[in-house]
């Protein structure tokens, strides 16, 4: 089986970074065509130049890394480096980018890559709001039909918001764009806050990515360590969850998770529930199912896939 042609839309963010490097390290299951960054967790000054960094880290400095959107389509751009501290990539201490920024707007990179490769060929992996996907279909509606799947981190229902009582970051940010890419009609699969909140860096797994005794083990680790004080604060968490390297996962192992086919809608009128992934789990109503909704993961073997790709950096 060939690796699967992905490019990674991202606002890194410790757990972005730990979803980058399980992707640099799986090139039998995974092809890296590029990564672009959008405005996010940090500004995308920081974004982009975080994306280098780990990419450097991995020792991959061969992936183009583009600037995308440096603000939402509509809304202003709401940060969280509460969450992530001021740079973005807290924890651990690590040099300045040497490489450059590659030419050119992520959005035209989406869209030529996608015009580029056979249709159904290429995966989309949000890991960040969804501004530089929902540009990129809106500037060039023939691109959507070639998309294979877009695979994202993002959304929430039983487990409620994170950024406000409804509604999760990544989409709260831009529930516009949101709503196109959930629109799209394109395979969606989506890893919730239900998913990624059951897969926490508790101290055994995180003492094992140091035990790894590698700069990419120690990093992680120290990423994590800074990390998971907000979700230990507010949820009495055992770790921190890594929400976007979820999607890595899946891509690499699809069996380690569960879910559901349901239609899932974005609240883009109310301010009370802006950003809610309202996600029709019973079939109480007549919407058409469009998306693949994660409620569980095998949060063992998830950690032992993730910590085995790590040692291979
Ligand atoms: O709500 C979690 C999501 O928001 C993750 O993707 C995290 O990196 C932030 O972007
Ligand atoms: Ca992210």
């Amino acid at each position: 089986m060939p690796p699967r042609k992905i490019i990674i839309d991202t606002d890194p963010g410790q757990d972005d970074a730990v979803a980058i490097l399980l992707a640099l390290a799986s090139p039998q299951e995974i092809e890296v065509l590029g990564i672009t960054a959008v405005a996010g967790n940090v500004p995308l000054d920081l974004t982009s130049k975080n994306a280098r960094i780990v990419c450097e880290l991995a020792g991959h400095t061969e992936v183009p890394v583009y600037a995308g959107c440096d603000c939402p389509l509509k809304r202003a751009l709401v940060t969280a480096e509460h969450v992530h501290g001021k740079t973005g990539l807290d924890g651990p201490d690590l040099p300045d980018p040497q490489m450059q920024l590659t030419d050119g707007h992520a959005v035209d990179f989406i869209i030529d890559t996608l015009r580029a490769h056979e249709p159904g060929t290429v995966t989309l992996c949000p890991l960040g709001p969804l501004t530089n996907i929902a540009t990129a279909f809106t500037k060039a509606p023939d691109i959507v039909d070639r998309v294979q799947e877009i695979v994202l981190m993002g959304g929430a229902y039983f487990e409620v918001g994170n950024i406000t009582p409804t509604a999760e970051f990544n989409i709260h940010v831009d529930p516009e764009a949101a709503d196109i890419v959930f629109k799209s009609g394109r395979p969606i699969v989506v890893m919730p806050l239900d998913v990624t909140h059951k897969a926490l860096v508790t101290k055994p797994r995180n003492d094992a990515f140091r035990a790894l005794g590698t700069k990419v083990g120690i990093a992680v680790a120290e990423m994590t360590d800074f990390f998971e004080r907000f979700d230990k604060e507010k949820y009495g968490s055992q770790g921190a969850p890594l929400h976007d390297p979820c999607v890595t996962a899946y891509l690499i192992k699809p069996e380690l998770f569960s879910g559901r086919f349901v239609n899932v809608e974005i609240e883009t009128q109310s301010e009370l529930t802006m950003g809610m992934t309202v996600a029709d789990w019973w079939h109480v109503t007549d919407r058409k199912p469009n998306a693949t909704f994660i409620g569980d993961v095998d949060a063992d073997g998830f950690f032992t896939l993730l910590t085995e790709r790590l040692a291979r950096l």
